[in-house]
């Protein structure tokens, strides 16, 4: 089963074959062309926090390849106490060709993988945003023409989505480093985990966010307080203000580097608009991608014959 709960699981070569039907399909549709490889298939989407980009990305993907979509929040599905978890998970699977989750706590994703006996994809969890990071990395290569000694450089908090594209770097070769604030780095369980992953992982933390981007060909930040962490919100605006990615920052980076964000942003917290809307933001590149990339994932997860599939 072809799950995509954490980039942890998946190889260079699965991520590029991932990166290959997606982009093979973004021509395509530039072309006009909507070939409907998904016909007659299910996606269940399955949420437990607000979305934008990520529900309609995967929800435009399926319906431009002749799929459909069903888009149920966990209290809708039963699993506020109405009914164990593994049979709530075991009846969506056998209606759903995936289901797509966002939840608060890995746990219930984790158990959808052991129960749900269908693809089952992350679409944020407190652990990981792994679509967000393979769509991003999927856009610097679009810029860059290559990912490989790429230096990616994240400024903020060690959250699920510094950890995915930790993970998506280690795996492709490119150098990350991280400057959080004492106390909100990536945790030291999760080093562990990607080292032995990847024992060749180019991983650097500093708490200095001038030097993290000295040598940078993305800077990319996301919000200090995540979804869940509202209550923290006026304590981590002091903790991270010397964080925030503003064009005084920008000027210690090379003048090519490009800069990156999930969205959705906090204009004036961790970025300025000078810097959002800024000549070097490719932050709706990436925003956009999420939905070809999304089509490379749903193909991938089913195992089908992607150049077979695609080229119909
Ligand atoms: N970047 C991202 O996942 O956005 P949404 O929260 O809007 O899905
Ligand atoms: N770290 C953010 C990402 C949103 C796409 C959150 O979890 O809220």
């Amino acid at each position: 089963m072809r799950h995509v709960d954490s980039l942890l699981r998946l190889s260079a070569q699965e991520v590029e074959e991932i990166f290959r039907i997606s982009a093979d399909l973004k021509t395509k549709w530039n072309q006009g062309a909507r070939p409907r490889l998904l016909d007659g298939r299910v996606m269940t989407l399955l949420f437990e926090k607000p979305s934008l980009r990520t529900r309609i990305s995967f929800e435009s993907a399926i319906a431009h390849l002749g799929g459909s979509s069903i888009f149920l929040t966990c209290a809708e599905a039963g699993l506020n106490g109405r009914e164990a978890l593994p049979d709530v998970a075991r009846v969506l699977g056998g209606y759903s060709d995936w289901i797509v989750m966002r939840t608060f706590s890995h746990r219930l994703v984790a158990d959808f993988v052991k129960h749900g006996q269908c693809p089952i994809i992350n679409g944020l969890s407190d652990q990981g945003h792994p679509c967000q990071a393979l769509a991003d990395l999927f856009t610097i290569r679009e810029v860059y023409g290559n990912l490989k000694g790429r230096t990616l450089t994240f400024v903020g908090d060690g959250n699920n989505v510094a950890r995915s594209l930790a993970a998506g770097a280690a795996l492709l070769g490119m150098p990350f480093i991280i400057s959080s604030p004492l106390g909100y780095e990536l945790s030291q369980e999760f080093m562990a985990q990607l080292r032995t992953r990847v024992p060749t992982a180019d991983m650097t933390m500093t708490p200095d966010p001038q030097a993290a981007v000295a040598r940078a060909d993305i800077v990319y930040t996301d919000v200090w307080a995540s979804m869940g962490q509202e209550a923290e919100q006026e304590k981590r605006k002091t903790v991270f203000a010397p964080y925030q990615v503003n064009a005084r920052l920008m000027s210690a980076a090379p003048k090519s580097a490009r800069f990156m964000h999930c969205l959705p942003a906090r204009r004036g917290m961790e970025v300025t608009d000078e810097v959002l809307d800024g000549p070097n933001s490719i932050v709706f590149d990436q925003a956009e991608n999420r939905m070809h990339v999304a089509k490379g994932i749903l193909i991938w997860s089913l195992g089908s014959d992607p150049v077979h599939s695609t080229s119909e």
